[in-house]
């Protein structure tokens, strides 16, 4: 029998549903419940209507026009910079450079700052449960210049073993780069410590936020790190826009990514002199009105407070805990005692790819496979998990339709 579930204080989680649209509809005739908020969250109306609202009141190219279209336009975007400025803590404006999404901040580094900065023999360590978009920039980057890729091991709970990290430092460190929280595990990495042990060998830290930024407080001056990287789409915003956050005194030495418009101050054949921080790294023209709605996210979020959404999400990943653990042959992978709101299982004798098509039967959206973290999965000796990942709009009832899904699926499949 199923218990009473358990109600999260103070949100009204159903008044927060109805801000999104796409949670009234069904899928194969059953109400969507959308378990996959790690791989991208839904959106709420008012993202949906800043982006009406910018293609029909106001388009126009930014930085350019002197017409009121470009005006507008132009403040619209740069509100946006504001607002993430606030939202990660960061000292001035300057710091928030725009770009597709984690990835493109992350390869924007390896290609500006690693170019410059790593030279054969030097090192850079990440970790054993990153996503491929925190390993293959850094491979391509140590094999063009012949330097060294250092793995922090994980244990099997999936967290980080920060002995060993320790002995990797030396003074041949030159950049460690680290999710803040696993994709595919949910493991919180403790990246204060490893941003300052980093430091005390004079190696500079990139942070990949992608996950952290949705769940967590984010303070990159407290944190100290030299680049922290998230995207929009993870935080309720569109897809399509993501920002990297680089230390002023950093990003004002580093080559500039790409060449275009907007990066420049001036051009002649001879010689070009490069624009100002932060539009030397946003060459052409940018995703301007995902970048306007962006900022309809952000105050979605800080409306909500994130320490309501955590406390909520907390509640869900607690309850789908238990719930879970009482399936036969189902194993959880990922059990650190620092986690947010992801849960990764496996179950026996069962490939995860049956069991997601038969949610999605039950209307029920999770995320199976390696999800994008190939090494994390051959630690584990597995080919993938099925993953259910929380956002402030899920239920207690929803994870209750998740078990009660995945015992109808294992009956079928067993
Ligand atoms: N990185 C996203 C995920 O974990 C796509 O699903």
């Amino acid at each position: 029998m199923i218990q009473a579930a358990p109600i999260s204080k103070g949100l009204n989680v159903e008044a927060i549903r109805k801000e999104f649209p796409i949670l009234e509809r069904l899928v194969k005739g059953k109400p969507l419940i959308y378990l996959d908020n790690a791989a991208t969250s839904q959106k709420p109306q008012s993202v949906i209507d800043a982006l009406t609202e910018y293609y029909s009141g106001y388009n126009a190219n930014i930085h350019r026009g002197i017409h009121t279209l470009a005006e507008e336009a132009t403040a619209a975007f740069e509100r946006s910079r504001d607002t993430a400025r606030d939202f990660i803590g960061a000292n001035v404006r300057e710091e928030i450079i725009f770009t597709r999404g984690t990835t493109e901040g992350i390869n924007l580094v390896a290609y500006t700052w690693g170019r410059q900065n790593i030279h054969a023999g030097d090192e850079i360590i990440i970790s054993g449960l990153e996503h491929h978009s925190n390993i293959v920039p850094w491979q391509i980057l140590c094999e063009e210049k012949k330097a060294v890729l250092k793995v922090i091991p994980i244990n099997d709970k999936g967290e980080l073993v920060l002995e060993k990290f320790d002995e990797l430092l030396s003074s041949k460190t030159k950049l460690v780069a680290v999710a803040h929280v696993s994709n595919a595990l949910g493991t919180i990495n403790p990246v204060k410590y490893i941003i300052d042990a980093a430091h005390n060998v004079g190696a500079k830290v990139l942070i990949d936020g992608a996950q952290s930024s949705v769940h967590l407080d984010i303070d990159v001056q407290d944190l100290d790190c030299d680049f922290f990287a998230f995207s929009s789409h993870k935080v309720y915003g569109p897809t399509g826009v993501g920002v990297l956050y680089g230390k002023k005194s950093i990003l004002e030495l580093m080559p500039p990514f790409q060449g275009g418009g907007e990066m420049i101050k001036e051009v002649t054949f001879e010689k070009t002199i490069y624009n100002e921080l932060p539009y030397k790294y946003e060459a052409g023209t940018p995703n301007i009105g995902d970048t306007v709605a962006f900022k309809a996210a952000l105050d979605f979020v800080n409306r909500i407070g994130k320490e309501n959404i955590k406390r909520h999400e907390d509640e869900l990943l607690e309850y789908a805990t238990s719930e879970l653990l009482q399936i036969p042959d189902l194993k959880i992978i990922g059990t650190s005692a620092e986690k947010a709101s992801v849960i990764s299982f496996v179950i026996d004798r069962i490939h995860p790819q049956d069991l997601g098509i038969l949610l999605d039967n039950n209307g029920i959206a999770v995320r199976t496979g390696h999800h994008c973290a190939q090494p994390l999965m051959d630690t584990f000796c597995i080919p993938g998990t099925v993953r259910a990942s929380f956002a402030v709009y899920n239920t207690i009832h929803e994870i209750d339709e998740l078990v009660a899904g995945l015992r109808k699926a294992i009956k079928m499949l067993a």
